[in-house]
């Protein structure tokens, strides 16, 4: 995987695949501190402590369409390639947050990627789950609430083509702008 948000995308799927309803994402990037922040926090069914021990084996999946779950193990290889990690919290019946730091002048570490087409494609696929989407750079900050946007919309669902378009649309052009700061 090529990308972060790709790597974001995997994770915010296991969320939904373990029946989460809201699904929280925030990148902070700080680069006065140097630091990458990603944080994905799920309300899906969460995962005991014994399988939490050995969830980033890279041999440990409940999938049944392949016998080894790469999702996490990766993430963690990106992370420590970049002089920092992934931990995991969870607790069954309540949900999982991922937590991962990366030195964000790191040479070896992973650009952001296209989060407007992730988010996009997260929100076209799973048009009854919500997200929250939150970016800070240096102290700007973007957020996107499906909670508010389905408000404003009544009827009319997330995975509307012309709202789906929308979205992207507002991301991309969002960042664009907190990139440049
Ligand atoms: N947010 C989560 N909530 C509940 N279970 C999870 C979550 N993330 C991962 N898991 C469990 O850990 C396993 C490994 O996840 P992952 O490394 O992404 O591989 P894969 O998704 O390919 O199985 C999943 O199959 C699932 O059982
Ligand atoms: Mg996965």
């Amino acid at each position: 995987m090529q990308d972060l948000s790709l790597h974001i995308l995997d994770v915010a799927e296991n969320g939904i695949q373990a029946g989460a309803s809201l699904i929280r994402i925030e990148v902070d990037e700080d680069t006065r501190a140097d630091i990458l922040e990603i944080t994905l926090e799920d309300n899906g069914r969460g995962m005991d402590s014994e399988f939490l021990a050995k969830v980033l084996d890279p041999f440990v999946t409940t999938r049944t369409t392949r016998k080894v779950g790469l999702g996490l193990s990766l993430f963690q290889q990106a992370a420590r390639e970049a002089d920092g990690d992934l931990t995991i919290a969870s607790t069954p019946g309540v949900g999982t947050t991922v937590h991962v730091t990366m030195r964000h002048s790191h040479i070896d570490r992973k650009p952001m990627g296209d989060m407007a087409d992730t988010l996009t494609a997260l929100i076209e696929g799973n048009p009854d789950v919500d997200l929250v989407y939150v970016h800070r750079k240096d102290g700007s900050e973007y957020v996107l609430d499906t909670r508010e946007l389905r408000a404003e919309l009544e009827d009319v669902p997330l995975n509307h083509p012309s709202v789906a378009r929308l979205i992207h649309d507002n991301v991309e052009s969002s960042l664009k702008e907190l990139m440049r700061g």
